[in-house]
């Protein structure tokens, strides 16, 4: 069995050897994080990957991810080191959103009067759906900059999945939102979402932030916008993973913050007055799946010209998926 130490030097010398190029989200374990040539939130690494021009992409994140890559770039060979799915992403497919379309239908909403809007937490079947639509993607960097530029359409918004995202933007922006089932009849809303959500995002809580503000008076509150809008709407700020990272950078060394994103990212941030915004470790448990002996096996499956994990996407899911992406890249 190799030692972590035994397991980076091979790795070391896979990369000088092979055509590949590591990308690794924050949410990654640190030595994964480390061994990577492209980290960022999902937005940097969808655009830093699709220009990078290694034959392979090796990527630590969840599947939602390595798709986007392969969907971007078909020409690319794009291998995960474990087929670990983001459980938001699995909260809804081709079938569920046919599904929340014809909700919309049903209160009188035709289709020419729906853009739906996918958050990139969503497989290639569900971008596709919504890219065949006349919609796009966004990511928690862009969404309001997307939802802004959708709405010059004059048309209602279908948000999917994250129920959370959607009705934050909508908060930010003045707009009335509600969430399917909720008994909001959708003609009322302008931004209609579908009930997904982020388990380790739920886990930041009012009780936590009244918490740090006593204990610390002064403390500063930053969160992902994968938060209960009660939770965004009490915090000093709401960011991408890679917005957040930078706001926390800048802030001056004594100014204590609690941080509400997930536990690998917010560990490695700043050495001192940086806090978890929970009492229970949030952590991602698919983006924890992958180990440094994971990357290995992958590697070492390319150079046996076996690749392990490799992704494949079908042509009409690959086209309309595209379509989806590049609307937003586009913006
Ligand atoms: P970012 O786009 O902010 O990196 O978020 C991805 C994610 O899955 C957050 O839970
Ligand atoms: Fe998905 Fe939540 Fe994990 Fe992000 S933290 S990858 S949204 S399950």
């Amino acid at each position: 069995q190799l030692t972590t130490e035994q397991l980076k030097e091979k790795i070391k010398e896979y990369k000088k050897r092979l055509n590949v190029t590591i990308v690794a989200h924050f949410y990654q374990r640190d030595e994964v994080f480390e061994i990577a040539d492209i980290t960022g939130d999902s937005l940097e690494l969808a655009i830093k990957t699709r220009d990078d021009d290694s034959e392979f992409v090796l990527f630590c994140g969840v599947g939602f991810m390595g798709q986007s890559v392969k969907v971007l770039s078909p020409n690319k060979r794009v291998v995960m080191p474990k087929a670990a799915c983001c459980a938001m992403a699995t909260m809804i497919d081709g079938m569920q959103f046919d599904a929340s379309v014809k909700v919309l239908n049903d209160a009188g909403i035709p289709n020419e009067n729906i853009l739906p809007i996918t958050y990139i937490n969503s497989n290639a079947d569900v971008k596709a759906k919504v890219g065949e639509m006349g919609g796009m993607v966004c990511t928690s960097s862009n969404a309001k900059k997307i939802i802004t530029t959708a709405l010059k359409e004059g048309k209602k918004i279908l948000f999917v999945p994250d129920r959370c995202l959607g009705q934050n933007i909508a908060n930010q922006m003045g707009l009335k939102s509600c969430v399917i089932g909720d008994g909001t009849n959708p003609a009322d809303a302008d931004i209609i979402c579908y009930n997904g959500f982020c388990s380790v995002h739920q886990l930041f809580t009012m009780d936590d932030i009244n918490f740090y503000r006593k204990k610390y008076p002064g403390i500063l509150i930053a969160v992902h916008p994968e938060c209960d809008p009660e939770i965004c709407n009490a915090a000093d700020f709401v960011g991408s993973t890679s917005q957040l990272i930078n706001y926390i950078k800048k802030l001056p060394e004594d100014q204590k913050v609690a941080v509400g994103t997930e536990f690998n990212l917010v560990n490695r941030l700043r050495p001192k007055n940086t806090f978890v915004l929970s009492s229970t470790k949030p952590e991602c448990p698919t983006m924890n799946e992958t180990t440094l002996k994971d990357v290995y096996d992958v590697l070492k499956s390319i150079d046996e010209g076996e690749p392990l994990n490799e992704i494949e996407v079908d042509e009409k899911t690959q086209k309309w998926a595209k379509i989806a992406l590049e609307r937003m890249l586009a913006l």
